[in-house]
């Protein structure tokens, strides 16, 4: 590959219900990141409230700056360009980030480059931590799971910022399953952590949730077994026996595991692909990460559990590798309605 020009990044994420900046050098090292999260206003209604994320993020994003700044032991002056996640994510709160971005990049008349958050996703396994044992470079082609609130895909990636969408969900995305389906068992959001907990020490056997295949194609589907679990928690109410949360936690969170492990290696045995990398939200999952790492086929890339769920960190590796290729975007961007890229 051709030496890539270095850069410093600072960068900015907000599209959803956490407030990010993070300053990383050549798309790799990682000098710095702060996340203020939310999660516990919006907990109270059991979801993101939107425009209570916005509220937050206007809050939030001056002193989430300037404490990945002074973490960084860095001023502006230091910095080449800003990134920033365009989209998807919610208007409001995508709209404080690049807001707040371009004043910054206006001001210093530095370069501002807008990132897809699901491209940020898949780079957040370039990350390490400055200073850290460098790891392994991901090699393409590379199959990458992506799997977060929002979005569960199958990307074949060829090359840097070169994607090749083979399959997505065709209703629920696997994280909005995990939160959907902790809700029916009344346990708090967000329901993925919630629901590993409880599978813990649950039986994963107990209950044979569907497993949707759709065979013949690379495409994901949740929101049969999210239904399958709503009947089976009517039933048992009906009889009025008391619900086994953990059982039932456990053999979903099998079911979900099982397709989602299963489809990506057949994917990626299929497309010759050298390596797996898994990313997003959902990566945070002790079970899919342990069927990942259990197999030998392939080497996985996925992240550590700070880099999984949302950070600005990701933004910055994403951001460099679209800058260092000439990806340097107009003042005048507007938030990005979706993926995949053009
Ligand atoms: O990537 P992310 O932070 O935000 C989006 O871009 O959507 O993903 C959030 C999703 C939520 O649905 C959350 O329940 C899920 O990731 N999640 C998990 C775990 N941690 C977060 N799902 C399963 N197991 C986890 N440990
Ligand atoms: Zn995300």
């Amino acid at each position: 590959m051709t030496e890539l020009k270095p850069a410093r990044i600072l960068a900015i994420e907000s599209s959803c219900d956490e407030t990010a900046c993070a300053v990383i050098e050549n798309g790799r090292a990682l000098l710095s990141s702060v996340v203020a999260s939310q999660m516990e206003i919006h907990a109270r209604y059991g979801g993101v409230f939107p425009e209570v994320a916005s509220r937050q993020h206007v809050l939030s994003i001056i002193p989430v700056v300037q404490q990945a700044l002074s973490q960084a032991h860095l001023t502006l002056n230091d910095i080449d360009a800003i990134a920033v996640t365009q989209g998807p994510g919610l208007a409001g709160s995508l709209i404080v980030g690049m807001n707040m971005a371009k004043g910054m990049a206006l001001a210093l008349d530095k370069p501002i480059v807008g990132v897809n958050h699901l491209e940020g996703h898949i780079y957040s396994s370039w990350v390490y931590k400055a200073g850290e044992q460098v790891p392994a470079e991901p090699q393409f082609p590379l199959m990458a799971l992506l799997v977060s609130g929002g979005h569960s895909e199958l990307n074949l990636m060829t090359d840097h910022l070169t994607y090749q969408r083979l399959g997505a969900t065709l209703d629920d995305a696997a994280g909005e399953a995990f939160d959907k389906v902790a809700r029916l068992l009344d346990l708090p959001y967000p329901g993925g952590p919630s629901i590993q907990k409880e599978a813990e020490d649950g039986d994963p056997s107990r209950f044979n949730f569907p497993r949707a295949w759709l065979d013949g194609t690379w495409n994901f589907s949740f929101s049969g077994l999210k239904t399958s679990v709503l009947y089976e928690v009517q039933e048992l109410k009906k009889k009025s026996n008391a619900i086994p949360v953990k059982d039932i936690a456990a053999s979903f969170q099998r079911a979900v595991v099982d397709v989602l492990f299963k489809k990506t290696m057949n994917a990626a045995r299929e497309y010759g692909a050298k390596e797996i990398l898994v990313a997003g939200g959902v990566s945070a999952n002790r079970a899919l990460r342990q069927a990942f790492k259990g197999q030998e086929d392939f080497p996985v890339h996925i992240p550590p559990l700070s880099l999984c769920t949302d950070n600005a960190a990701m933004i910055g590796a994403a951001g460099y590798f679209r800058y260092a290729f000439g990806h340097v975007s107009e003042m005048e961007m507007d938030v990005l309605p979706a993926w995949p890229l053009s």
